[in-house]
């Protein structure tokens, strides 16, 4: 275990990251909230229920501990050549941050205004999960700043909402996202989750109908992942669910295209459509060009200028490192000049606006010729960009590009 001040260089053997500078890109914020009320079956996040904490955490302990790895890693960035960049956006995630209420997601904001200049225009959003949220919790995040709201909705089909243990009503995320419009909420978001075990195309179309109602500038679609070790894939293996089906999964995102398309919301990353540039998640576009970011919170993921450190995950040992001192960091690293070009072609080939030609690796070359010919990729003179094809088998073209 190494303890440190925050303001001593740390040794190159230490298990502090050891930065160099800021990369020069965009700087964000992310701070991860660990709390949800209850767990649903198909998720893996780092996130503990009350009863599972018991009195080892709470979110008095938590935004204590979060106060104190932000005062820390400010210390460790005043010591970079480069002055800390003001902080372009801000995401508050989980977990489930709307259990912290709209007191304590304006805290969370102070704590890192005490520590980081915000840009003037900085795009600051938290998630929240329909069933705690009402017009109120909306009006106090917009009086604090919040600029954007993430929902968690999943699905309008409310056996679909069961298969997955959500505990809110079909109806509950349409009306929280019409509250925080009304909040003054130019940008909200809805997350849904298409391909769980027992919907139908008409259940898609009721949640994407329930979406398109809602008024929104923004929608993340997830194909259901069945992760080691949730409740859902221990059904999946007994047998009491089937796992989600390929091809099932591909003709529903398409579905989904073409009704998001029709209504004004045009892709910008393979699972996130936004109702213009201005609606795109600035946050998000931030680790998706290689940016910067601080990830606070237990569990949460950093990167600056090509380093990368990664905080203990139990809110309880999280808090212990914060309070020994130095960065909350399980381990850390710098990336190779590989590692850096896998991630860029993984990310950038994600997004609409594509790879630069000139990023790939000469021994590409064939790959770019077998996805082209295979209708996957595009070229414009600088570009290489996913046709609508190649949305659906993305993974698939990123391997063969780096093979
Ligand atoms: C942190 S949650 C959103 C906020 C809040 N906790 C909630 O669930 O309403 C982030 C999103 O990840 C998605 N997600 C989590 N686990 C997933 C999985 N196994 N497969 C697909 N999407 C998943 C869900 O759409 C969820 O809304
Ligand atoms: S999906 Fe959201 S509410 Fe459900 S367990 Fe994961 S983080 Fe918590």
């Amino acid at each position: 275990m190494v303890s440190s001040s925050a303001a001593t260089p740390i040794a190159a053997d230490s298990e502090q990251p050891v930065l160099r500078d800021f990369g020069g890109g965009a700087f964000g914020i992310y701070v991860h909230v660990p709390f949800c009320a209850t767990r649903c079956g198909y998720c893996d996040f780092n996130t503990y229920t009350a009863g599972e904490l018991g009195t080892s955490a709470s979110p008095a302990s938590w935004l204590a501990a979060v106060r104190g790895e932000l005062a820390a890693a400010a210390a460790r960035f005043d010591l970079l050549p480069t002055p800390t960049p003001e902080v372009a956006t801000v995401f508050v995630g989980g977990g489930t941050p709307s259990l912290l209420g709209g007191d304590g997601l304006a805290e969370v904001l102070e704590a890192i205004r005490a520590e980081f200049t915000l840009a003037s225009d900085a795009e600051i959003t938290t998630e929240s999960n329909p069933e705690s949220t009402d017009p109120a919790f909306f009006a106090r995040l917009r009086a604090a700043g919040y600029t954007r709201i993430s929902l968690g909705m999943q699905s309008a089909a409310s056996h679909v909402l069961k298969t997955l243990d959500r505990t809110h009503t079909p109806g509950r995320a349409v009306a929280a996202a019409r509250e925080s419009r009304a909040a003054g909420f130019d940008h909200v978001n809805l997350d849904i989750i298409y391909g769980t075990p027992g919907e139908s195309d008409a259940d898609l179309d009721a949640s994407l109908d329930a979406v398109l109602a809602a008024g929104v500038d923004h929608v993340s679609a997830y194909s259901l992942i069945v992760e080691d070790g949730t409740a859902l894939a221990r059904r999946v293996r007994r047998g009491e669910l089937p796992a989600p089906d390929e091809d099932v999964l591909a003709a529903r995102y398409e579905r989904i295209d073409v009704r998001l398309r029709a209504a004004g919301l045009t892709w910008y990353e393979v699972s996130n459509w936004a109702a213009g540039d201005s609606a795109r998640c600035s946050h998000n576009l931030g680790y998706w060009d290689g940016g910067d970011w601080l990830g606070a919170g237990p569990g949460a993921h950093s990167h600056v200028g090509g380093v990368r450190w990664w905080n203990v995950k139990h809110p309880a040992r999280y808090a212990h490192r914060v309070a020994e001192g130095g960065l909350p960091a399980a381990g850390w690293e710098s990336l190779t000049p590989e590692e850096r070009y896998t991630e860029r072609v993984m990310l950038a080939l994600r997004l609409r606006t594509g790879l630069p030609l000139a990023d790939l690796a000469p021994d590409a070359a064939p790959a770019v010729t077998r996805a082209e010919r295979d209708g996957l990729v595009r070229r414009t003179g600088t570009h290489l960009i996913l046709t609508d094809a190649g949305r659906l088998l993305a993974d698939g073209v990123v391997r063969d590009l780096l093979a």
